[in-house]
């Protein structure tokens, strides 16, 4: 790809309303460190945590502003709105509603309210991994499923591992995966979902449901009335932008809410951050404005690893799975020597890294950066 494929990219960020936009500042806050993964330091080029380049948006920093006069005061009043407001977007009730301090938490309450003797947890390999560090002080099995060869996951082999295990299961499905980004059909799910007894629990995180576009994928909320064992877990870190304020939440039947509700800290979710994610989801144009920047720089990055001839996953995320011809360790250490961090190993990809999509002057620094290494014979 060169310069002109570039800025024709930038004249579609521009066409699409989005010049001032990508002005946004609040690309300041350090990113979450996951292990394995140094923390960044804040000048750098962030491209490896899957963040929204774009911060928050300018409705709710001015909303963060306005509820500094109320920090005094314990948020249940805001607690109530937002539980109200986020069920009124996805056409559910407020007692379905289970807020989190990211949906991690979610994710942490859903194996603590599950765990249960010779259960297992049955999780696809690789997938995001925070719900297996949460149940390692409980007594889960731990079940890992390699993805299918287009690595969605692989329905058959993990009922078959809830069944060997003979006992109550938790099952985690990430649709769309980290760190593919990609999608599991959701008729898949549902046929199970549809067929497996009460004692298989289902922990569905949706933490990238805005970024997909994709004919065959639908939300598991649909089946949260009539299902208590189905959970949906979804985040403000990512389509929002508000990874560094930690709000999240679960859907669920009432009953189940209930006793995710027995596991969480009273008032969990800080008054700051329920008053930027209500004026989030206030904010009409938000979701359409963070897709189509992450498109743009998709298209950036798609174009530049064609023109290196470098495989790339079908992303249906804000991040991006690609080939690396050489060592992923070497290749992230030299692009972070270059002020750019990107992605950490997954150990079962191993010349794979996981690009997190930056904002397109970004990525167009990674896209020479890129190609000066390949001019070395780096990648
Ligand atoms: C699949 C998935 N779920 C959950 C999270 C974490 O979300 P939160 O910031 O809401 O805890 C991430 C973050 O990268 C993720 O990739």
């Amino acid at each position: 790809m060169d310069r002109r494929d570039f800025l024709r990219a930038g004249a579609a960020a521009g066409a699409a309303g989005l010049g001032q936009l990508v002005a946004f500042p609040g690309r300041t806050l350090a990113a979450p460190q996951v292990p394995g993964q140094e923390a960044p330091s804040t000048s750098a080029i962030r491209l490896n945590s899957n963040e929204n380049p774009l911060g928050l948006s300018p409705s709710a920093r001015m909303a963060v502003e306005r509820a500094i006069a109320e920090a005094n005061r314990y948020p249940d009043a805001a607690r109530e709105e937002l539980a109200s407001a986020i069920a009124a977007r996805l056409g559910v009730k407020a007692d379905n509603i289970v807020l989190g301090n990211g949906s991690t938490e979610i994710l942490q309450i859903i194996v603590q309210a599950s765990d249960a003797t010779h259960g297992t947890l049955v999780m696809a390999d690789p997938t995001f991994e925070a719900i297996s560090f949460y149940q390692r002080t409980l007594t889960y099995t731990t079940e890992k499923v390699p993805l299918t060869s287009s690595y969605a996951h692989d329905i058959q082999q993990m009922k078959d591992r809830v069944a060997a295990g003979n006992g109550p299961a938790v099952v985690y499905l990430c649709n769309p995966n980290n760190p593919t980004g990609t999608l599991t059909a959701s008729a898949e799910i549902d046929a199970w979902i549809e067929e497996a007894p009460e004692t298989v629990q289902f922990a569905v995180d949706e933490a990238y449901f805005e970024y997909v576009g994709a004919p065959g994928y639908w939300s598991a909320i649909k089946w949260i009335q009539d299902r208590p064992n189905v959970i949906v877990a979804r985040t403000f870190s990512k389509i929002y932008g508000m990874a560094g304020m930690r709000l999240g939440y679960g859907v669920a039947h009432p009953e189940t809410a209930g006793r995710l509700r027995d596991f969480l800290t009273w008032d969990n979710a800080n008054s700051l951050a329920l008053a930027a994610g209500l004026a989030s989801l206030a904010d009409d144009g938000l979701e359409a404005r963070g897709r189509a920047v992450n498109e743009v720089a998709l298209t950036m990055t798609r174009n530049s690893l064609d023109e290196l001839g470098l495989e790339y996953l079908p992303s249906h995320t804000n991040f991006l799975m690609h080939r690396i011809q050489g060592d992923v360790r070497e290749y992230i250490g030299r692009m972070r020597d270059r002020g750019l961090h990107v992605g950490r190993p997954f150990p079962v990809l191993p010349s794979f890294n996981r690009l997190s999509m930056g904002l397109p002057e970004e990525m167009e620094i990674w896209a020479e950066t890129l190609k000066d290494f390949r001019q070395k014979g780096w990648v």
